[in-house]
């Protein structure tokens, strides 16, 4: 029963301070509602404003891919240096401690292979088990210029719109195919298309040519995939430059747990991204973590 004693009147009403309007500090996130807000601050750090995501989704297409084939030993120990989780929802809940603290971005697209047409993707998880797991976002691949462009739009809108309903914001990833363009075109054509449908954060690649337009032209967060490993000093550049040509983080896989130091890479790629060190500076970080593990 609620406590009658000592009910006071308001007094400190505050009549010269006008009321704090604080804007949201993330592109394109102003207008979200409260939830949507509170899940994309926690994947958007709140000191730079940026993102790590640890991508470790890529069984749902390739199986145990290199790198993957024990997700507990793998990534398990990188979970404490990463800020986001992506994964599927098996190998979340089959691997993955649930006391980590850290947000989940949640695939939840699937129903292809390597050995088929990867555009031709569906819905795989349902909005309600994404909200049991506590997801902070969902995500699909979209394919633009792809056999199954106009399905995997479809997917996209779906995931959004569902999404909006639960308060769960939705990750585009702009998937491409074998023997599609890799450029600022392309991207800056798929990136648009997706924040215009009404996804909240994108996925996207880095190309040297051109990358700052692509960001400049996406109304809302951008962050790069990895693609596949690169000598760990090409990775870090890489990271450097896009965040400094506008991204807002990386959602990084392959050159992280496929490094021969996946907690020193991890580390480094932290420096890029939320300290704003230059990659001769972040490689270092990588050697040291390498050098005390081979001690
Ligand atoms: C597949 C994905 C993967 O998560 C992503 O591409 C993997 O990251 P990386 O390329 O860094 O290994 O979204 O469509």
């Amino acid at each position: 029963m609620a406590d009658l004693d000592d009910v006071r009147e308001g007094k400190d009403f505050g009549l010269d301070k006008p009321v704090e309007v604080k804007p949201f500090p993330l592109r394109g996130a102003n207008a979200l509602d409260w939830g949507m807000q509170d899940r994309m601050a926690r994947i958007f750090q709140e000191k730079s404003g940026n993102t790590v995501m640890l991508a470790f989704d890529h069984g749902y297409f390739q199986g145990p891919a290199t790198g993957l084939e024990r997700l507990d030993l793998t990534i398990r120990p990188l979970v404490p240096y990463t800020d986001v989780l992506m994964c599927t929802r098996g190998g979340l809940r089959a691997t993955m401690p649930a006391d980590s603290r850290k947000p989940v971005v949640l695939r939840c697209s699937g129903g292809m292979s390597v050995l088929t047409e990867l555009s031709n993707e569906l819905v795989a998880v349902d909005i309600e088990d994404a909200v049991r797991l506590n997801a902070s976002a969902i995500t699909t691949n979209v394919y633009v210029g792809a056999e199954y462009e106009h399905k995997s739009l479809a997917n996209l809108v779906k995931l959004i719109d569902t999404g909006n309903r639960y308060g769960v914001p939705t990750m585009a990833v702009t998937g491409v195919g074998k023997d599609m363009v890799r450029d600022a075109r392309y991207f800056g054509l798929s990136t648009r298309i997706c924040a215009e449908l009404g996804a909240h954060i994108i996925k996207t690649y880095f190309v040297e040519e051109g990358f700052e337009k692509v960001a400049a032209g996406c109304p809302v967060p951008i962050v790069i995939a990895g693609g596949k490993k690169l000598p760990e000093m090409d990775a870090l550049t890489m990271a450097y430059k896009a965040i400094d040509q506008g991204a807002s983080g990386v959602d990084m896989g392959r050159n992280i747990f496929q490094s021969d130091s996946p907690v020193g890479m991890i580390k480094a790629v932290r420096a890029v991204v939320h300290d704003g060190e230059k990659p001769e500076k972040a490689i270092e970080i990588y050697k040291a973590e390498k050098a005390k593990e081979l001690a």
